[in-house]
């Protein structure tokens, strides 16, 4: 099967490239930037994604120069584009300004990448750019096919060498005829266009049986997408008499998960599923503990403790049997693959005793080559409920991680700010939060956060009243948390309508707390399915805080709804006010809700989850 190679060199969107491509009908797979060109001699095309360095900054990645000897046709795309310039001996240069967000383009030569595009005397079109530095100067034999005012190379190719470079997006939405410039990348490298859903699931499920031969298949399963298509595809594949999964309640499920899951594997014929209530355990192991990382490690070490103790018990010996896994195609470049993509962690799918089975071949990952919208199709294709294929993603240790505990008050470090002020008087000055009039307060407890390749672990601060306006919130949120590095998380206060006083529980995870969240969550899940928003929607944590505001008895409600494709980023999702307040209503009759936030942080600098 012919397939494109796109090479991340630290672009956001990276792996959206490579889904597109798919989309279009050839297989994509995604590599490091740097990697050997050697490697790249059986792809029909290559793509160079954008990244946030300069190509004269040390230490910036380079593609191997070798690359664009390999005759294949290359496509450059922001700093691809660049590359190609700097590589082929063109100039580039910073930017007179910082081009970032909608631009308009015009298309100078309408061959190659721009083949068809648009009348005469209409040539402009509509880009999303995103850069400071720029081509200035075009490698000798490159024409230029598109400019703007402020950037008089927007696109060049040399067109007898297939090599084509833009300063746009044309991956993303906002580029209007973007998926028409990449469809006529693939046109180009003669790529066929063979890879289909349908075609993966009739290849997928005969190598599956060939892969286990007459072994017998484990696998845990959690009723998530992932899990429930994998697990769907090897019974299509061995029968369900030879496919076994194991299901545990941590204890940190939603409410009426276990039922629900129970119901799936019900609707889908699965006869060997077993469910193992764990939750006593793992509540006892999690006793006092309020350290995140702690946490997870406890969580994890047990997940783990479980999966051992059922392997022992149902005598599973690696003569007979293999270890199924649900890791999708972003899990396993996370942590592997791209060492400059905002690493996430290392993947509860990767780790080293998982590793080591890899290795030796005794384990079997069905849909490891997939995207998540690409699951989702192959579990609408097998006939899998809606209700199941369209769940949101949701986190391995669960409600855990959304339950925050704390022992003591935490503020940030009293720091000098610019002009000698301390970081109350920064955050009231002009510039951040004084033109726009809202009032604030910084929480006494820390959320994770990532900036580039590093996790950070600090302060929300929560605005109130003022102008209720997602994008005016979204601005004054942004504006915050790049100029204020004590801050990495900013909420809006939803009820009560303003805070005198915020103070500390002493918390752990209890099952009493636990089940204040799962109540609230379910209020919100609910909620978003009657208002048909579940589906614009990547994923909806709702979280517990420790902290009561006013004096008020019982803790505060933190609402996180996020936008994303692969969560590798996401933006906070802007939802209505009259929504949000009927939603508010609801919450506030929860028993032990006395406070609602709601997260109005992008990724980065904040995560989807708040640990
Ligand atoms: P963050 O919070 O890093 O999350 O922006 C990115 C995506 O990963 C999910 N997530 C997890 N999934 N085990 C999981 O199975 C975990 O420990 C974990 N932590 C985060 C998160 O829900 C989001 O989809």
């Amino acid at each position: 099967m012919d397939k494109i190679a796109v090479l991340d060199f630290g672009g956001q969107y990276a792996h959206l490239i490579a889904n597109r491509i798919r989309r279009i009908g050839v297989y994509s797979d995604l590599f490091d930037g740097e990697i050997d060109a050697e490697k790249l001699r059986e792809y029909k095309g290559i793509i160079l994604s954008g990244g946030p360095q300069s190509v004269h900054a040390e230490g910036s990645l380079q593609c191997d120069h070798e690359v664009f000897k390999l005759g294949i046709p290359i496509l450059g795309l922001c700093y691809g584009h660049q590359i190609i310039g700097h590589v082929l001996g063109g100039k580039v240069e910073p930017g007179k300004v910082r081009e970032y967000g909608k631009a308009s383009v015009k298309i100078s030569n309408k061959t190659g990448i721009f083949e068809g595009f648009c009348e005469e005397g209409n040539e402009m079109q509509d880009v999303w750019m995103s850069h400071f530095d720029q081509v200035t100067v075009a490698p000798s034999n490159f024409e230029i096919t598109a400019f703007t005012n402020d950037c008089p190379i927007a696109a060049m190719q040399n067109f007898e060498r297939k090599i084509f470079g833009i300063q746009f997006h044309p991956e993303v939405t906002h580029t209007k005829n973007g998926m028409k410039i990449l469809e006529n990348f693939v046109k180009i490298t003669g790529a066929a266009r063979e890879w289909s859903i349908d075609k993966f699931i009739e290849n997928e499920i005969a190598a599956i049986s060939e892969k286990v031969g007459n072994k017998k298949v484990f696998m845990m399963v959690s009723g998530g997408v992932d899990s429930t298509v994998a697990f769907t595809l090897l019974e299509k594949a061995l029968g369900n008499e030879r496919v076994y999964g194991l299901f545990v309640d941590t204890g940190f499920l939603r409410k009426g998960e276990r039922e629900q899951v129970e119901g799936i594997f019900k609707t889908i014929g699965a006869t060997n599923v077993k469910i193992e209530d764990a939750s006593g355990e793992y509540f006892e192991a999690l006793k006092g503990v309020y350290d995140p990382e702690k946490k997870r490690q406890i969580i994890g070490s047990k997940f783990l403790e479980v999966q051992r103790r059922v392997f022992s018990e149902m005598g599973l010996n690696t003569d007979e049997w293999i270890l199924g896994q649900g890791t999708i195609y972003p899990d396993t470049i996370e942590t592997g693959g791209t060492k400059h993509a905002d690493k996430i962690k290392t993947h509860h799918n990767r780790i080293p005793e998982i590793q080591k089975m890899i290795e030796q071949g005794l384990v079997i990952e069905p849909i490891s080559q997939l995207y998540k919208d690409e699951v989702r199709e192959v579990g609408e294709k097998l006939g899998l409920p809606a209700d199941l294929v369209w769940r949101h993603p949701f986190p391995g240790p669960g409600l855990a991680v959304r339950c925050l505990c704390a022992e003591e008050e935490h503020y940030p470090e009293e720091g000098i700010y610019p002009g000698r002020l301390s970081l109350k008087e920064y955050l009231s000055s002009e510039i951040l939060i004084g033109h726009y009039r809202y009032d604030f307060d910084v929480l006494p407890i820390r959320s994770v956060g990532v900036q580039g390749d590093v996790r950070s672990y600090k302060n929300p601060l929560v605005l109130s009243s003022g102008n209720k306006n997602m994008d005016i919130l979204g601005l004054v949120s942004t504006n915050i948390t790049n100029f204020t590095p004590a801050i990495n998380r900013v909420l809006y206060l939803l009820y009560p309508e303003k805070i005198d006083s915020i103070t500390l529980q002493k918390s752990y995870l209890t099952p009493s707390r636990i089940s204040v969240l799962q109540d609230a969550d379910k209020i919100v899940m609910d909620f978003i399915k009657e208002k048909k928003i579940d589906r614009e929607i990547w994923q909806f944590p709702t979280v517990l805080l420790p902290l009561s505001i006013n004096g008020a008895s019982g803790e505060t409600i933190v609402l996180r709804p996020v936008e994303s494709e692969e969560a590798m980023t996401a933006n906070f999702y802007k939802m209505d006010f009259a929504l949000l307040d009927e939603l508010v209503e609801k919450l506030k009759l929860v028993k032990g809700v006395s406070a609602v936030l709601y997260d109005i942080t992008n990724k980065p600098p904040a995560t989807i989850e708040w640990e």
